[in-house]
């Protein structure tokens, strides 16, 4: 692997070898979504417990001080929206010279395996994997499921992991499941991530659950709408964090969570 390649790795996956990325790009397709009407003021409290930020280069631009110390995962596949036809038609959005002019220290794309647009969406990741490793650049997979929550099963979550990674992307990020989650990251030959998805009913879901995908090889989360959504979002990241990077139980970040938001911590 080349230096550059392995420089901007490592700015992302931390030296315990697990990483917590923080996305904020919802807006591409949702518009103005709930909690991210101002991403500068969302993220502000919290983004320094995250590894990593992930964006698209209009929020970049507008929204987050260039001085800024973290890296930047930039989304660079879109033009479609919540009210249009089908996300899954998904182009890239972005050129290789504007993810070199942002100094962008990874990107991402959607994938949607099992669609109308499955070719689309991979000869999409194929030539964005060509382009960016050129200039040493990762390109991270989401694997996306548009609307169809239920596909969020082992057996198709590890066929689109899988895919990505035969492609190129060098880190995959996909949905949790609760049975055979194992199996999902055992297919993968590049570190998996999890996102979070809609927000959950209680915050301890979420700490079960990334618990559990750590514990079965995940490297770590790429979790925005239950840190950045909940009620108490700096409580959340910090738990999350300590699960990631100190090793901590469910448990454990529940009672860091708890304490955060009486303000004892
Ligand atoms: C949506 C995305 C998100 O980055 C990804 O789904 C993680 O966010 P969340 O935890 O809110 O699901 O690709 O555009």
């Amino acid at each position: 692997m080349e230096w550059g390649m392995k420089n901007r790795l490592s700015r992302l996956i931390q030296k315990d070898g697990k990483a917590l990325f923080l996305p904020i790009d919802h807006g591409y397709f949702q518009g103005p979504t709930h909690g991210l009407e101002h991403p500068e003021e969302t993220i502000k409290p919290i983004y320094q417990y995250a590894d990593a930020i992930m964006l698209t280069r209009g929020v970049l631009r507008n929204c987050i001080d260039p001085a800024i110390e973290k890296p930047i995962i930039m989304r660079v596949s879109g033009a479609v929206s919540v009210v249009g036809e089908d996300l899954a038609a998904e182009s890239i959005v972005t050129s290789i010279q504007e993810i070199l002019r942002l100094n962008a220290s990874a990107v991402s794309m959607s994938v949607f395996v099992g669609t109308k647009y499955e070719n689309k969406s991979l000869s999409n990741l194929a030539k964005l994997v060509d382009e960016c490793e050129e200039f040493g650049i990762p390109v991270m997979a989401v694997s996306a499921v548009g609307k169809e929550l239920e596909k969020r099963e082992a057996r198709y979550l590890a066929l689109a992991a899988r895919i990505s990674a035969e492609i190129g992307a060098r880190v995959v990020k996909t949905y949790y499941c609760k049975e055979h989650f194992e199996k999902v990251v055992d297919g993968c030959p590049v570190p998996v991530v999890i996102a979070g998805g809609p927000k959950t009913e209680t915050q301890r879901e979420v700490f079960d659950f990334v618990y559990d995908g750590l514990q079965k090889g995940a490297i770590g989360v790429n979790l925005g709408r239950n840190i950045w959504q909940t009620q108490y979002p700096v409580a959340s990241i910090k738990a999350i964090r300590a699960i990631i990077h100190e090793g901590y139980t469910p448990q454990e970040a529940e009672d860091l969570y708890n304490q955060v938001i009486a303000g004892k911590t």
